[in-house]
């Protein structure tokens, strides 16, 4: 049985505590966060759990074998770096971390202490996105590839729009889109941005849109906006066909409904194909058995810290783009 700790309690980190009673052999043990109310909701749910105001008093108190860690993303390299320096294995929320220079300070973190640094890209544990992933990497939309994903929403909250501590859709939400093309692109290269500011009254870039180029050839075109409301684009495209979500008005069998996801691959010709994934177990419950199995060595990590990185640099140069514009290289 895995004993596993939760420091951060709000949104992510309990849904993760959720997950993770999921998944086989793991007892969710223990939690920290300095709000009183985050704490009391989890000691409902997990009555045998110990709780604490901080991840100083979790680290030193509890006995725990694994940790994951959810709390606002420019708290991320501290809090981490003082898990591993205890030499307790980290599933860490994304973004990996502010800031390129935090994310390569954990990576030397993790190497010195030997443990195991894993980063909560769920995206890669999607059977969804993966199936559409599989799609590309098959190569059955042909090369090159142009993935095209436009957003507008409000911002889940309010440390997501300050500079420092989260920095906006361009790196706290985009992040899932920059490390799944990573994951199927292959090496990021340089980025073309701008951006622009619809809220005056918060600090971090709310608004922006960039083309992401790979060393393969292929290109990410992502326009995202926190502070409006708009459609939404999300399509993947290539010389021999394009994928959309959803099933593009094919019919499904009636005892599929519910149970699978679909995507729709539209050939040269027209013809179309359904993509379909089941839906369960989730992407947070296959994330948690994964980083489990990491913990018992049993699994070689699919989402370490040192990819990670590459989508904290791709985020990075974007915004030191800012709203004049700018080509830049990427670089970790
Ligand atoms: N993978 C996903 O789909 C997904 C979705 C949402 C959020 N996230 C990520 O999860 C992380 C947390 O986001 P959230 O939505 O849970 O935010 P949240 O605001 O709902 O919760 C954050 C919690 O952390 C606590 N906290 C703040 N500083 C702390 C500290 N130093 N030690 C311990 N606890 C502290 C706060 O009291 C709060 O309860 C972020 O990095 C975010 O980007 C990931």
């Amino acid at each position: 049985m895995i004993r596993v700790g939760f420091i951060g309690l709000g949104g992510m980190g309990f849904h993760q505590a959720k997950s993770f009673a999921k998944a086989a052999g793991c007892q969710v043990a223990a939690g920290a966060d300095p709000s009183p109310q985050m704490r009391a909701r989890f000691v409902e749910t997990f009555p045998d759990a110990q709780v604490y105001d901080s991840p100083e008093a979790l680290i030193a108190q509890a006995k725990v074998d694994a940790m994951v860690i959810a709390v606002p993303t420019g708290h991320h390299q501290p809090v981490a770096s003082a898990v591993l320096a205890a030499q307790i294995p980290v599933l860490l929320e994304k973004p990996m971390a502010r800031t390129v220079a935090q994310c390569q300070r954990l990576i030397d973190d993790a190497e010195k202490a030997n443990t195991l640094l894993m980063v909560a890209h769920c995206r890669r544990f999607d059977a969804y996105w993966k199936s559409w992933g599989d799609y590309v990497t098959a190569g059955k939309l042909g090369t090159p590839v142009l993935w095209r994903d436009v957003r507008a929403g409000y911002a889940p909250g309010s440390w997501f729009m300050d500079e420092e501590l989260g920095g906006g859709p361009l790196i706290d939400g985009a992040v899932h889109n920059y490390d799944f093309a990573n994951w199927i692109f292959g090496e990021p290269e340089s980025i073309l941005s701008s951006s622009i500011k619809m809220d005056p009254n918060v600090s971090a870039i709310d608004t922006g849109s960039a083309i992401i180029r790979y060393k393969a050839g292929h290109q990410l075109l992502l326009s995202w906006s926190w502070s409006v409301k708009g459609t939404t684009l999300h399509d993947i495209l290539g010389p021999d066909g394009f994928i959309q979500f959803g099933t593009a008005g094919l019919s499904v069998p009636d005892d599929e409904k519910g149970r699978y996801q679909y995507c729709t691959f539209t050939d040269r010709d027209g013809q179309q194909t359904l993509i379909k994934a089941p839906a369960q177990p989730d992407m947070y419950v296959n994330q948690a058995e994964h980083f489990l199995a990491c913990v018992r060595g049993e699994a070689i990590c699919e989402s370490p810290g040192t990819q990670a990185i590459k989508a904290v640099a791709v985020a990075e140069a974007i915004l030191k783009a800012g709203p004049e514009g700018k080509t830049q290289a990427i670089s970790w």
